[in-house]
């Protein structure tokens, strides 16, 4: 980071995972200052409370904010936290949300893919081979995908992965299975909390293929972008093979002497597959290692405090890597 080190941080964001991490910042002692905090229509900025936030957002609206760059101008916060609703086709308000924190000489935190998945390349130019960004929420939120990505791409050896990455599908398919349409399958992951309010990007594919994009930049120097990615949502499952079961929506990446090959399909599993051992809404990635052997990270909490969590253990790595 260009200036001193301070723990300073903003929250953008104050839905579900935005609160989940004030309450997080009010339980551990993480000795951060929370100096500004933004919803989609105002902001606070000062030395604040993160129960006096939650307690104002409660309350009623946020005070009208003095507009992104001015906040962070007058804020000056080491770290911006981007916990927003982000739009998945135009990476909106996270995108413009990262792009200031950044210019603003700070790291920035994310819990949204689109941003990363469509801007790779622009946001991490720049950076000057410091790591500026952390996203571990963006990909995986609770399961620790990202930092077991980060940790083998030093080994230099990992040749493909094999996910299962959204907390939807995998319960929509066992729904299938066990002889529900599509359209209750998909009614009752959102009655649980468990898909985003619009489920077309989880079913259909979207998200799967974003957070290989993720993972495949994490892993490797690469190009590929989510247009690259070969997509076929659950719609795409053959009928028969989804009432035999174990059909989940697997994203598949490869590093070739050619670039990164990276596709999402509907794909019956062998029950000896370690991703079929997936249920509900758990998550996971295979890493296959040309000298480590293969890899797997599993499980994690389908919930905004899981998500929060990611975020907070981004922010403070970023702010210790920059002391
Ligand atoms: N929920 C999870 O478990 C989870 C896991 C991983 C990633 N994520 C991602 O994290 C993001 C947040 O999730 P969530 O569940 O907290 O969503 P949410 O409950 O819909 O809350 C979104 C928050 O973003 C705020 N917002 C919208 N536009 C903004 C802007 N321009 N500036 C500042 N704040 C803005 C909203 O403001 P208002 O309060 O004024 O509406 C709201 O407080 C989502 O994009 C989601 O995909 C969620």
């Amino acid at each position: 980071m260009s200036r001193d080190v301070d723990p300073r941080i903003a929250v953008f964001g104050l839905g579900g995972v935005g609160r989940a991490f004030l309450d997080l910042l009010t339980e551990r002692s993480c000795g951060l200052s929370l100096v500004a905090a933004a919803d989609s229509r105002g902001a606070l900025v000062g030395d604040l409370s993160p129960e006096a936030v939650l307690r104002h957002k409660a309350a009623g609206p946020l005070p009208e904010g003095p507009g992104l760059r001015a906040l962070l101008d007058e804020a000056r916060p080491s770290v911006v936290v981007d916990l927003s609703a982000c739009d998945f086709g135009t990476a909106e308000p996270s995108l413009s949300i990262l792009r200031a924190g950044l210019d603003a000489g700070g790291a920035v935190v994310t819990a949204n893919k689109a941003p990363l998945a469509r801007a790779w390349s622009t946001l991490h130019a720049g950076a000057n081979g410091t790591r500026r960004i952390g996203y571990a929420a963006a990909a995986g939120a609770a399961l620790p995908a990202v930092a077991v990505a980060r940790a083998l791409a030093r080994r230099d050896d990992v040749r493909s992965f094999e996910a299962v990455l959204t907390g939807t599908t995998t319960f929509v398919l066992e729904a299938m299975a066990g002889g529900a349409s599509a359209e209750d399958a998909v009614r009752a992951a959102q009655e649980q909390g468990i898909a985003e309010p619009d489920p077309s990007i989880d079913v259909g594919g979207w998200d799967t293929a974003a957070k290989l994009v993720i993972l495949a930049h994490t892993l490797w120097d690469c190009d590929l972008k989510i247009d690259g990615v070969d997509v076929t949502g659950i719609e795409g499952a053959d009928p028969a093979a989804l009432r035999a079961g174990g059909v989940r929506l697997v994203g598949r990446a490869e590093r070739r002497s050619t670039g990164v090959r990276a596709s999402v399909a509907p794909v019956a599993l062998a029950p000896d597959h370690p991703l079929a051992r997936l249920r509900g809404a758990e998550k996971g990635v295979l890493f296959r290692g040309a000298d480590t052997g293969e890899v797997l990270v599993a499980g994690g909490r389908s919930h905004p405090r899981g998500a929060a969590t990611a975020a907070l253990a981004d922010v403070l790595e970023l702010l210790e890597e920059a002391a």
